[in-house]
């Protein structure tokens, strides 16, 4: 997607290095960043630099095409491999992702490992394009529908960044969005803010704004007076781990978030590549939840008046905090799931008979 009228991916691969965009200093500054080392591509996605489900996983596959070309040895691979998958504990495509490479390499011989990697790193990539692109075309059939029945601006709320940053390109609860508005349909952006490293005031309407997409940031506990006033036509997120029974995990705010709009009749939606579904697990309380540092609370980061970038502390120096990065909205708060194969009931029937 656009960032000043120029097209960009979130992460490529250019003469052995790969370019990320730094989405830690983003949006007051747009710095492009090089990562040499598989060292360096765990601390991208430990501290963030890289971010969201479908991103974290094609992070970690060039990771280990960089661990090949560190040292071409399979016990660093494999260290490599370990150290990717424990770099942040809940977005599942980290594992979907390393597990494949490794299944991949299993038995290639070290003149041809390098070139097995990039090939199936850059595949996966291109895949979460296409996947990202067509849960576009899979969720524009809903916002149309909604167009036509209201005859005016479809008002969307959506919760933290599940854009084109957070994926390779398009992004998946932004990829309707993004269709529509290519049509010419007139939609409307309720962005929360997303405390608290709001990734929706900094990342979502920051992307929204770069393609000319009307949006209004929010406190993250508006939603719900704005569905109680009508504003509110459909919410879209994203998801970290779908699990089999259409139960999902997303950033921190999304399951109060499910409770209002089903409280007031909204339909929500979450927007999932099949790259997200977790097939093991069937209780969501066994799905590990990042515990991140508090610090992430009690400070807030932001443009000074000469320009500068600060960190603030913002809480009483005494007090303690708890942060929690993701929350589990239950199958039956869901009013589906938009996959790249069509949209389904949040359930193990509705998953099975789209992706299996
Ligand atoms: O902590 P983050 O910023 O990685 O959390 C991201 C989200 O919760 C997204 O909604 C999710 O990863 C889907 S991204 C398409």
């Amino acid at each position: 997607m656009l960032i000043n009228g120029k097209p960009y991916r979130t992460i490529w691969f250019e003469k052995n290095i790969v370019k990320i965009i730094d989405q830690t200093k983003l949006p007051h500054q747009f710095i492009v960043k090089d990562l040499r080392t598989v060292k360096e591509s765990i601390n991208a996605i430990k501290t963030m630099e890289v971010r969201g489900a479908p991103l974290i996983g094609a992070t970690a596959a060039y990771g280990l095409v960089l661990s090949i070309l560190e040292k071409n040895d399979q016990s660093f691979l494999r260290e490599s491999s370990d150290g990717l998958i424990a770099s942040r504990p809940t977005a599942i495509n980290l594992k979907w992702a390393v597990d494949r490479m490794m299944k991949k390499l299993s038995g290639v011989n070290s003149n041809e490992i390098l070139t097995v990697a990039l090939e199936e790193a850059k595949i996966i990539t291109e895949e979460d394009v296409n996947f990202c692109k067509n849960i576009g075309l899979n969720g524009l059939k809903i916002i149309e529908d909604l167009a036509r029945r209201k005859k005016d601006t479809v008002n969307i709320l959506t919760h933290c960044n599940a854009g084109w940053l957070a994926t390779i390109d398009w992004g998946t609860a932004t990829s309707p969005i993004y269709h529509a508005h290519q049509k010419g349909i007139k939609v409307h952006i309720w962005v929360d803010e997303t405390r608290p490293r709001n990734q929706g005031a900094n990342l979502t309407s920051y992307e929204l704004n770069e393609e000319g997409i009307s949006n209004t940031i929010i406190a993250d506990n508006t939603g719900g007076i704005l569905m109680q006033r009508g504003q509110v036509d459909m919410c879209i997120v994203g998801s970290d781990r779908t699990l089999s029974t259409g139960d999902v995990c997303n950033k921190i705010g999304t399951y109060l978030k499910a409770l209002a709009a089903r409280d007031n009749n909204v339909p929500f939606y979450v927007a999932v590549p099949s790259s997200t579904i977790d097939w093991k697990i069937k209780d969501f309380k066994e799905i590990p939840i990042e515990e991140r540092d508090p610090k992430e609370l009690s400070h807030i980061e932001g443009l000074d008046n000469d320009n500068k970038l600060q960190k603030l502390l913002i809480y009483p120096k005494k007090s303690k905090a708890l942060n929690l990065a993701f929350d589990v909205t239950p199958a039956k708060l869901v009013t589906g799931l938009i996959t790249e194969k069509g949209v389904c009931e949040a359930s193990e029937d509705g998953l099975k008979g789209l992706l299996k």
